[in-house]
This record gives C-alpha cells, sequence and structure tokens, in this order.
C-alpha cells in the first residue's frame, strides 16, 4: 500500500540531509521512525517533518535512531582469530604498506581491533586504516577513544593492558599512539565515492538495513574499490550469495575475496 505521508517524508529528507531512506528496508525503517514520531506526539510525518526543519534537537535525533550504532570490540571473534591469525598477516608478507578501510564503523570498536592487531605484529607503521561513517556524533566519540568498562569486556586481557588506560572508575581510553595510523572521516556509502586500492575493506552490521537493490550497488563499488587479492569482510548475517557476480570468491566464513 503506498503511503504518501511517509513516501513525502522520504523526499524532503533526502533534499534536506542527503539521506535516502527509501534505499533502507522499508518496513524495519518505517517502524522504528514511526515509533520516534509519535513519542515526540506528532499524528503524521508531514507535521513530524516540519518541526524537525525548525528544531535541530528532533533532526539529531532523527538521524541517531535511524542508524542504530551498536558495536563491539572483536565482535564475532572467531571471524577476527582469521583476521589476525591468517589475513593480516597475508598482506603484511609484501612488506609494504596496507590499506585497511572500517566502513561504518560507528564509534570505532572495528578500527581500533584492527589497529591493535596491526601493532602487535609490530605493522603500524605501515598500516593506514581510513574509517568512516554517516553520522558524525559517533565519528567524534569513535575519535575520542573513550569507552565504558562495558564496552570493553571482550577485549583480550593482555590487549586491554597494553592499549588502553584508565580514565576514571567506569571508563577506559585508548592510547593515543594508536590514533595515529586511524583517519576518522564522515561518508554515506549509498551516495559518496569512494577510495581505491584497499587491501582489506571492512563492513559490516549496516548492510542489513538496505534494500537489495542498494546492496547490490555496494558489493559493486567495494569490489571497484578493492585491490586485485583484496579482502571484504561482512557481518554474520550478511553472506553474499552469489559472490561471483562482483567478482569476488569466498576466502573463509564471512570474508570476500577480489578475484586477482
Ligand atoms: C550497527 S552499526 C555497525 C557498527 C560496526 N560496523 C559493527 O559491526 O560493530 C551500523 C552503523 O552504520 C552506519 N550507517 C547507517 N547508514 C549508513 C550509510 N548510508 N553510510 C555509512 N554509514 C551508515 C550507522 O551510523 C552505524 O554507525
Amino acid at each position: 500500500m503506498v503511503d504518501m505521508d511517509f513516501d513525502l517524508f522520504v523526499k524532503r529528507m533526502k533534499a534536506k540531509t542527503d539521506i535516502d531512506l527509501s534505499q533502507y528496508k522499508e518496513a524495519q525503517m518505517k517502524r522504528r521512525l514511526t515509533t520516534l514520531r509519535q513519542k515526540n506526539g506528532f499524528h503524521t510525518f508531514a507535521s513530524y517533518f516540519d518541526a524537525i526543519e525548525l528544531d535541530s534537537k528532533l533532526l539529531n535525533e532523527f538521524l541517531d535512531r535511524m542508524t542504530i550504532n551498536v558495536s563491539e570490540f572483536w565482535r564475532n571473534p572467531g571471524r577476527w582469530e582469521a583476521m589476525e591469525k591468517k589475513f593480516i598477516p597475508e598482506m603484511l608478507k609484501s612488506g609494504g604498506r596496507i590499506k585497511i578501510w572500517s566502513a561504518a564503523c560507528s564509534t570505532g570498536e572495528e578500527p581500533y581491533t584492527l589497529a591493535m592487531i596491526a601493532a602487535e605484529m609490530g605493522a603500524q607503521d605501515r598500516t593506514a586504516i581510513l574509517a568512516t561513517d554517516l553520522d558524525a556524533i559517533v565519528l567524534q566519540k569513535a575519535s575520542q577513544g573513550v569507552y565504558h568498562e562495558r564496552s570493553v569486556r571482550d577485549v583480550p586481557r593482555s590487549y586491554l593492558q597494553k592499549y588502553f588506560s584508565k580514565q576514571d572508575q567506569d571508563h577506559y581510553v585508548i592510547n593515543s599512539q594508536l590514533n595515529k595510523s586511524i583517519v576518522f572521516k564522515q561518508q554515506n556509502l549509498l551516495h559518496d565515492s569512494f577510495d581505491s586500492g584497499f587491501d582489506i575493506i571492512v563492513c559490516r552490521n549496516v548492510m542489513i538495513y538496505f534494500t537489495e537493490e542498494a546492496k547490490h550497488l555496494l558489493y559493486q563499488k567495494f569490489a571497484n574499490a578493492l585491490r586485485p587479492g583484496g579482502l571484504l569482510f561482512v557481518g554474520s548475517t550478511e553472506q553474499i550469495f552469489t559472490p561471483s557476480q562482483y567478482d569476488f570468491e569466498s576466502a573463509e566464513t564471512f570474508f570476500y575475496r577480489k578475484r586477482s
């Protein structure tokens, strides 16, 4: 059923923010935004949008809710073990620099996990990590590198001791040395152009929110951004069903390699 009120909201939001909600799965997105609209006391998306135009707090709340920022260090540890034991050593073997992109990095747990792995191998100086997200607020948090005790519970003990310091009773801060290999940048995966020549792209737990069509274009853009032999690491519900159509082959569960 066509919902003109919601469709118009999507169009006006695109014009205002460049965020194209029509490329996210509709039922999910609509449910989340309807709850938010109702919580703020608006009966239609039209009146909600008018209010957003006048109130940056409402806009920030909308951006915050539509993006879902949950992240973790070492999320799915078995897969990170493959990254640590197999793929990063393989990339470093050539002796040159490696170029990694952590896309949709949220509050920075993934790029810092990558930076710790590289540092542990004595390869921090040879590793450049680009970390991007749509949401400027999470990127700011990421670059500060301050985490609640709860968030660091999956960080292996030896890494916690080496790469974090206790900031206060409940918080840890990442050692500033690690930040040096990471560049944080705001970027919309559905809209912006990508850099190229990456050895590894990590993009997890955001594609689940996108429509099939948006995902298809994104896989193609990722394939173009990787060097031949480079790897794409996806989330645990984000398998690519026919990787060959993007010139990928499966390298390990949730890792795809661009054919050489
Ligand atoms: C659930 S978090 C995933 C964080 C991390 N990759 C992980 O797996 O732990 C999803 C992230 O995707 C970001 N995001 C949503 N839409 C995006 C888009 N179009 N372009 C870039 N990032 C986007 C959100 O801001 C959010 O930080």
